[in-house]
């Protein structure tokens, strides 16, 4: 009787050390070992770094400890006999780029990465293996897990340009790619509803391009603004006379980033291995910037506003005149951009360029005239091809949406393919680099359930739809399958205005996408991950982070 007893309360010992791992996203190899006795922090273990190059992530770790867990830990380089978590790198572990190894055993936890990153991963999935509650010592199970990413490039972007918000989110949002071993955030910075990033040459672009008029209440075109008188074009949706005879609640939103802080953003991503990808909208989406300089712009005497009615490309005139002028304007801005930025990719927009605007304009009638440019499809791929060539020369790589393609593609661009993945298999098939961001799959601003308890983008994206999304299409062939990058996820902020709405539209979706760009094809299990999902549901309690609570009901629809 007594060895029943003991036998069963073994076994439940080993379904509880087991349901303690459980990782998003899915390592590549983790063998838990229940039977074997765990590690336990306390407030005398040191984190042991073999550099002084791996502070970084013994901070990371140290700072979460701190933040959720009440623990401070010392970072030393001398190793004690036990008790101590060593972070080391070892290029010999795997052939895999950024790999990490990590044992807890009860003396001690062993954390070794092929490369800096690889370790800094690996403290993301210590982090998961603590307790989601405050405790005097902190067990960790006992674990082996050998680890490394599926894509090189695992992205999420961030709209700042129709809600801003401020260093202090971005850092946040920042840390939760980090979490999720992301490595590239794709910082869009400007739009027609606010330009938000200090450019020393044109200081109009914030001082106006910043700001903008009234709430925009209601899904587009958005009710409670400005007396909306569009232009009516064809393929124009009607407007309806409610519409037309709103007035604005004359709230002024806005907000702009000033080079030193982008410098401070850029240095935390840094810390983080997180590349900021920075995006200057061209040649359309550019209302913010003609507000403040008309000149560039096809109307020049127009009075442009930063937009204050969500977009639609035919709606209003937000596109760049394609003159000498603007390209030394675009050339100047992206210098300081270029400048301020170390990643090797600057994002230039490229996506919905309304040909109206250049087809009405005897300006750029006359320049597509000289030039010889046959319609406004060549004209934009004219554009493209131009700033390429200029940022070409600084020694970077331009990555546009899919509509770079349009006309023919830049010869080094990488095609971020958000219709669809049309255009993503396009670019692969001339082997030119994809990251594959389709709206129906990977924008997260869609709505995550049929009935939102706000307002979100009209469509409808579950966490099922993500998590099974496989960005490698079947179409393409293994050589061809290779110019696909990565992947990521869109967050648009036209129906968020606040961090809290951007961590429930983020919250699990961006998990299961970590699942996609991280783990191998053939790990992924949704059941398997919803099951992993409700200790992260425990952890976002701990970090104070906002989820829906459907997700918590058994029919969460
Ligand atoms: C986009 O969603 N317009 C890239």
């Amino acid at each position: 009787m007594k060895r029943i007893v003991l036998t069963a309360l073994t076994s439940l010992m080993c379904v509880y050390a087991v349901a303690q791992v459980n990782i998003i996203p899915k390592p590549v190899f983790l063998k838990a070992q229940p039977q074997q006795k765990g590690f336990s922090i306390n407030t005398q273990t040191k984190i042991v770094i073999g550099n002084d190059s791996l502070r970084n992530a013994a901070v990371f770790f140290n700072d979460y400890l701190e933040k959720y867990l009440q623990f401070k830990l010392t970072i030393t380089s001398v190793k004690p006999t036990e008790n101590y978590i060593s972070l080391g790198v070892n290029t010999g572990i795997s052939k895999f780029a950024d790999a990490y190894e990590l044992g807890v055993f009860a003396q001690n936890i062993s954390l070794t990465g092929n490369s800096n990153p690889g370790v800094f991963y690996g403290i993301q999935t210590l982090i998961q293996l603590l307790p989601t509650t405050k405790a005097a010592t902190l067990n960790i199970p006992a674990v082996a897990v050998t680890d490394y990413p599926r894509f090189a490039y695992r992205g999420m972007h961030l709209d700042v340009s129709r809600h801003f918000f401020d260093v202090a989110f971005v850092k946040k949002y920042i840390d939760y790619l980090a979490m999720r071993k992301m490595n590239y955030f794709h910082w869009h910075l400007t739009d027609d509803h606010g330009w938000r990033i200090e450019i020393k040459k044109y200081p109009k672009l914030t001082e106006i391009g910043a700001w903008r008029n009234g709430s925009i209440i209601g899904l587009w075109p958005g009710k409670g603004n400005e007396n909306i008188k569009y232009q009516v074009l064809p393929n124009d949706v009607k407007i309806t006379p409610a519409n037309a005879e709103i007035k604005t609640d004359g709230i002024r939103h806005g907000g702009y980033y000033t080079q030193e802080e982008i410098k401070d953003v850029i240095k935390y991503a840094a810390d983080r291995y997180i590349t900021i990808i920075p995006e200057i909208e061209m040649p359309a989406h550019s209302m913010a910037a003609l507000a403040a300089y008309p000149e560039f712009g096809t109307e020049p005497n127009k009075p442009y506003k930063v937009a204050e009615t969500w977009g639609m490309m035919n709606k209003y005139n937000n596109v760049f005149q394609p003159n000498d002028k603007t390209f030394s304007f675009l050339e100047d801005v992206l210098t300081e951009v270029m400048n301020l930025f170390p990643s090797k990719y600057i994002h230039i927009g490229g996506d919905e360029a309304s040909k109206v605007w250049w087809k009405q304009s005897a300006e750029t009638q006359k320049i597509m005239k000289e030039k010889g440019i046959k319609d406004e499809v060549a004209l934009q791929s004219y554009f493209i091809h131009r700033i390429e060539k200029f940022v070409n020369s600084k020694g970077k790589t331009i990555i546009g949406w899919d509509e770079i393609l349009d006309g023919g593609l830049a010869p080094n661009a990488v095609v971020m393919s958000w219709r669809g993945e049309k255009g993503g298999i396009a670019a692969a098939k001339v082997k030119q680099k994809v990251v594959m961001s389709p709206e129906e799959k990977l924008y997260l601003n869609h709505k995550q359930f049929m009935k939102e308890d706000s307002l979100a983008a009209n469509k409808f994206l579950p966490l099922e739809t993500v998590y099974n999304y496989e960005p490698v299409p079947a179409e393409l062939n293994a050589e061809q399958a290779k110019y696909i990058w990565g992947a990521q996820g869109n967050l648009w902020s036209e129906y968020i205005a606040n961090p809290a709405k951007v961590e429930y539209m983020l919250f699990p979706r961006m998990d299961a996408l970590s699942e996609i760009q991280w783990s191998q094809k053939e790990q992924k299990n949704y059941a398997d991950f919803l099951k992993r999902l409700k200790t992260q549901f425990k952890r976002y309690d701990l970090m104070g982070i906002t989820y829906s609570q459907r997700y918590l009901s058994p029919v969460a629809n």
